[in-house]
């Protein structure tokens, strides 16, 4: 029996990359080994800023539909909507009486767009809604929720950590014990980041990502866009500076990737030669990923049955949790 939980939440945003799948989604299915997993998509949290309902519910299968096809075990792990554990938003409101207002305006997303609004000769709140402000206590409350340990999250997500783990501590210290479970942040340093078409960090924004499950030809048209520099078949090459090589070890087994270096030192391997290569191990690794993927969007009855019966496990603790603290804090 796994005591330890972990839980992360996963905004329904964005069409899945690579970049996505070595940098977030894989290392935190990884921790199912050692944990107890929770993993819920933060549907509340997408309406700050994503308006249109239709998009919304669109956004919402494709992120449930990515992390079933690329591994995610209902059997095995937690798998919730937000929005169908209603327990998150009592706690919320609790939470929101020990968070000092002076926390928020520090928070880094908040101060961006203040200082933006600034720099465009705005008012300073332009734009900005309590929703937005106040994201780190709805944060806080997915994760206090379920007694959570660790939180597997990327580097940008560190300061809401510590403002959860902030807030928890307020309300332990109020009571005099210890009510919720003070989380630490498990961090995803990537071993290597990964490298876009271009060469810079692979990220939606510079539109160098190759999408997770891109049909076949689509994504060997992509790798052969990939940026080489011009050296001839001939020549040795240097495969720690290369781009094709830096996506090519991700998806090799060590020795694959001790031969490849062979081969780029010696010399009359060519670019479009490793391109290929590169093509054939993704697409040995992710044709699987891609069916599971395709399946699973064509039914979102199923989807939405895996999250409706996670949810329904989610809200057992989540009453228990709840009940316990509006008896302690004198609500009940
Ligand atoms: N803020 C996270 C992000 O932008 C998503 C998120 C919401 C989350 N609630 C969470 C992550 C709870 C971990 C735990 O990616």
């Amino acid at each position: 029996m796994k005591h330890k939980i972990a839980c992360t939440g996963i905004k329904p945003t964005g069409v899945p990359h690579i970049g996505n799948y070595f940098g977030a989604i894989k290392p935190a299915l990884a921790l199912a080994e050692e944990y107890q997993t929770r993993y819920f998509i933060a549907d509340y949290h997408a309406i700050n800023s994503m308006r249109d309902p239709e998009e919304l519910r669109l956004r919402t299968y494709d992120v449930a539909a990515t992390w079933l096809a690329c591994g995610l075990d209902p059997e095995k792990s937690l798998v919730y909507r937000q929005s169908q554990v209603p327990e998150t938003f009592d706690l919320t409101l609790i939470l929101m009486a020990f968070t000092a207002k002076g926390l928020m305006n520090r928070a880094h997303a908040y101060k961006a767009m203040v200082d933006q609004n600034l720099q465009n000769g705005k008012d300073p709140d332009d734009g900005i809604n309590m929703g937005l402000f106040t994201y780190p206590v709805l944060m806080a409350a997915d994760i206090l929720l379920f007694d959570t340990d660790v939180v597997p999250v990327g580097r940008d997500q560190q300061q809401h950590l510590e403002m959860t783990a902030d807030i928890a501590q307020a309300v332990n210290a109020n009571y005099g014990k210890p009510l919720l479970t003070v989380p630490v942040p498990l961090i995803q340093e990537n071993t290597h980041t990964v490298i876009g078409l271009d060469g810079r960090k692979m990220s939606k924004s510079y539109h160098n990502t190759i999408p997770l499950f891109l049909p076949a030809k689509q994504m060997r048209k992509l790798i052969m866009k990939i940026v080489t520099n011009s050296q001839t078949i001939e020549e040795s090459k240097d495969p720690d500076s290369c781009n094709v090589f830096s996506l090519y070890r991700l998806f090799a087994s060590a020795e694959q990737t001790e031969e490849m270096r062979k081969l780029y030192l010696a010399g009359g391997m060519g670019w479009g030669q490793a391109k290929q290569a590169l093509f054939e191990i993704m697409d040995n690794q992710l044709s699987d990923f891609r069916t599971r993927y395709n399946d699973l969007i064509a039914n979102r009855d199923y989807i939405d049955q895996i999250l409706a019966e996670g949810s329904a496990r989610a809200r057992e603790l989540a009453v228990q949790k709840v009940g316990y603290l509006k008896k302690e804090i004198g609500v009940a």
